[in-house]
Order: structure tokens, then sequence, then C-alpha cells
């Protein structure tokens, strides 16, 4: 087996939910035990029919079983370097996602600090289901890595995406995720996100289409990598991702003031917002009458966050977006040399499936020397390949 340093001395707790694919899960805590990671298991009911606690204990793991006296879902939640789930059902999914606490491995997950993984195994049917896919992204959003599924045969006898990552797999993206866990360890990242409100009355305002889903993925993955985030978000019903200091604000000025007062104590400035580039030159106190046929509200320039960010000196590393249509490479390229930033990310917003509302995006990074299109991918998993790529750009003295 290959040598994977940073599973020494863990300690996973490992939810074993009710699907066949639990038959495999011996074997995982086999091979974490030879990797030096201590396993505590809890298996829900259903597991039972799959695989034996015996089995499990047999090859070095600790059953908890889920009538245990005490507050044995905090001490548990305390003890875990990470929870994995695995085989993690359609079911548990969504339990997950609606915040259940209704057994002990729902309640744990809950109580948690600890970063949660997922290995799920289901039917492709069942995998690709609206309500499945919907499930994963809420979970996504809040900082819940997935494991897999792979594609292939599987147990109904079809074939497609459901099959539960192996144990070989698991043991890599486990690795994966505390090799990283430390690299942004001294860096305080800024991140805008969302569009920006501009009032023209009481009841009425000028904004745009963002959702901030993809800013708020930046922010769970800067987060992950254990960056000190601030998340200055414009209205949006995201819920803040785990581990990040969100400042909500509603205008443009707003936005950037909030940006303004982290200046001194940024390394890091990712702008994902969509912020308007105008707004009313007066809000009025009392609401518009339409007394006139037509109506002309004169705007005014907002201030350019990003730009402004790149301006100063020191100056923090500074990643920008830029959401085009028509030639949006040469758009993108032409707005990172003006704003005078390190990295920009183009994206287009004139094709079906990609861009502002959706769940999936489409991007072109781009620095001073090159641009490499990424494959359309979930913003989460675009999230993660960005900062992988910031990490690398870091000056080593943040
Ligand atoms: N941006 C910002 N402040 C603004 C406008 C934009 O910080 N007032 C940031 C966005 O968060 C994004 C980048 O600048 O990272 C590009 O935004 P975009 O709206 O595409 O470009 P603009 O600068 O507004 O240029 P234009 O509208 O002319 O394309």
């Amino acid at each position: 087996m290959q040598d994977m340093p940073s599973l020494r001395g863990r300690r996973v707790l490992l939810g074993i939910t009710g699907g066949v694919a639990a038959y495999k899960t011996p074997e995982l805590v086999r091979r974490l035990r030879a990797a030096q990671v201590a396993v505590r298991v809890v298996l829900s009911h259903n597991a039972r029919q799959f695989v034996a606690a015996g089995a499990l204990a047999a090859v070095g793991a600790e059953i908890v079983e889920d009538h245990a006296p005490g507050m044995v879902h905090i001490d548990l939640a305390r003890w875990a370097d990470a929870v994995l789930i695995a085989p993690a059902t359609a079911h548990v999914l969504s339990r997950l996602a609606a915040g259940a606490a209704d057994d002990l491995l729902t309640t744990l997950c809950l109580a948690t600090e600890a970063p949660l993984c997922v290995a799920p195994a289901m039917n492709r049917i069942m995998w690709l289901n609206p309500a499945t896919r919907a499930n994963c992204t809420r979970l996504e959003e809040r900082g819940v890595r997935f494991i897999g599924p792979g594609e292939g045969a599987q147990a109904c006898g079809e074939s497609g995406p459901g099959r539960m990552s192996e144990p070989d797999e698991i043991l890599e993206a486990l690795e994966r995720l505390w090799a990283e866990a430390g690299a942004l360890r001294a860096t305080r990242a800024v991140v805008t996100a969302g569009a920006t409100y501009e009032a023209l009355d009481p009841a009425r305002g000028f904004t745009n289409r963002s959702s901030g889903k993809m800013g708020y993925a930046v922010a769970a993955a800067l987060a992950a990598h254990g960056a000190a985030v601030t998340l200055i978000s414009g209205p949006t019903a995201l819920p803040a991702p785990l581990g990040v200091r969100r400042i909500p604000v509603t205008s443009a000025c707003e936005m950037r003031d909030a940006v303004w007062a982290c200046r001194g104590a940024m390394d890091l400035f990712v702008a994902a917002a969509a912020v308007a580039d105008y707004r009313p030159q007066t809000v009025l106190a009392h609401k518009l009458k339409k007394d006139a046929d037509t109506l002309t509200v004169t705007l005014v320039r907002n201030p350019d966050i990003l730009a402004e960010v790149a301006q100063l000196n020191p100056r923090p590393f500074t990643v920008g977006f830029a959401a085009e249509t028509g030639d949006v490479e040469a758009l993108a390229r032409a707005k990172r040399a003006r704003k005078g930033i390190d990295l920009i990310v183009a994206n287009p917003i004139d094709e079906a499936g990609v861009g502002f509302a959706g769940d999936d995006n489409r991007v072109i990074l781009i620095d001073e020397d090159r641009a490499v299109a990424w494959t359309t991918a979930p913003k989460t998993e675009i999230a993660r390949a960005l900062v992988r790529e910031i990490i690398k750009r870091l000056p080593r003295t943040v």
C-alpha cells in the first residue's frame, strides 16, 4: 500500500447506512487500520442487514451502540477528526440535507465540527433523481465532501452512476482532505458574493440574477483549507458555509465599505459578487407614483471594489470573475489587465445550463501567462479547483 502520512494517527467516525455496498466496509476498515487510523463505527439499523458488527470488530473497528448511555453523540462528535458515511444511502443524504437528528449518526453529524465526507451508493436513477440532486447540492453548499460515486455495474442489475467508491479511493480522498487542510492556515481571505441591491425607493430597486452560489462555494473551499474567511455577501437565501464569518450587505457602497474595513488584514481577495455598476443618484424617501407616462432615473457609477483593492499597497493576491457574452476569453483578458489583478475566472452567461442561477459553470482561468478552459462542472467542484490554483500562485510569504 502507498504511504499516506496525513492519515497516520487520525480518528475516523465511520457511519454505515443500509445499502448493499456496506459489504465493502470491513475491507475499508482494514485499510484504515493498516494506515494507523483509529476507527469507531456507528451502524444504522438497516446496515446490519448487509454487514455484521462482528466482521467490523474483527478487523479493528470499535463498534458504538446506538443505545449507549450518556452524551455519546457529543463525545463522538468531539472525538472524530472526520466523519465518513460509507455507504451513504439516498435516505441518509435526504435526512442530512434536512438537518434531521433522529438517530445517533445524524445527531452526531449535527453536533460535530469535523469535516463530513459521504460516499454515496444507490441505483443510478435514484442518484440522478432531482430530489437527490437537490439534497447533494445543499450538502455540498454546506461543505460536505462527496467521495464518488463511481459508474459501472450495480447490484440492481443496471449500469450507471451510483456505485460506492472502492476503499482505495476513499482512503485517497481522506488523505487529500488532511493534506490540503492546512495549506491556507496563515491566510486571511475576503470573498464577495451575490448580487447587490441598489434601492430606488422604499419598495423598489435594481439588482441582477446572480445567486451567490459561486462565491459561497469559494468561501467554503478556502475555509476547508484552513483560511480565515470573511464572506461579504449581498442578499441571498444561501446558508453561511461552516467556519466562515459572513457580513451581510445590501448595496455596492456597503459592500465596498465592508471590504475596505478588512484592507489591513487581507492576504487574498476573491471578488465573486455581481456588483451593480450604477445606483440611482437619489434614493426616494417615499414610494414612487406612476404620474407620468415615462420615467427617467439618473444612475451614478458605483465604486469598482476589485479595482480599488488591486491598487492597495501592499496588495493582497486578487482574483476576479468575468461573466461575459460573446468572445468571453478576450473580454476577460482585457478586464484582468485593466483592473490589474492576478487571476480572472471568465464564464459565459449566454450558454444554456451554466452561469448565473444554475449549479454548474464553465470557466476559463486566465493569469498573466495563459488561459486554460475547464470543462463544465458543478460550482462547488470549480471552487475547489480554483482554490488549488490559488494555493499554487500565492506568494510564499503569505
Ligand atoms: N467588481 C467589483 N466592483 C464593481 C464591479 C465589479 O468588485 N463595482 C468585480 C466583480 O466582483 C468581478 C469583476 O469585478 O470579480 C468583474 O465584474 P464585471 O461585472 O464582469 O465587470 P465590470 O468591472 O463591471 O465591467 P463591465 O460591466 O464593463 O464588463
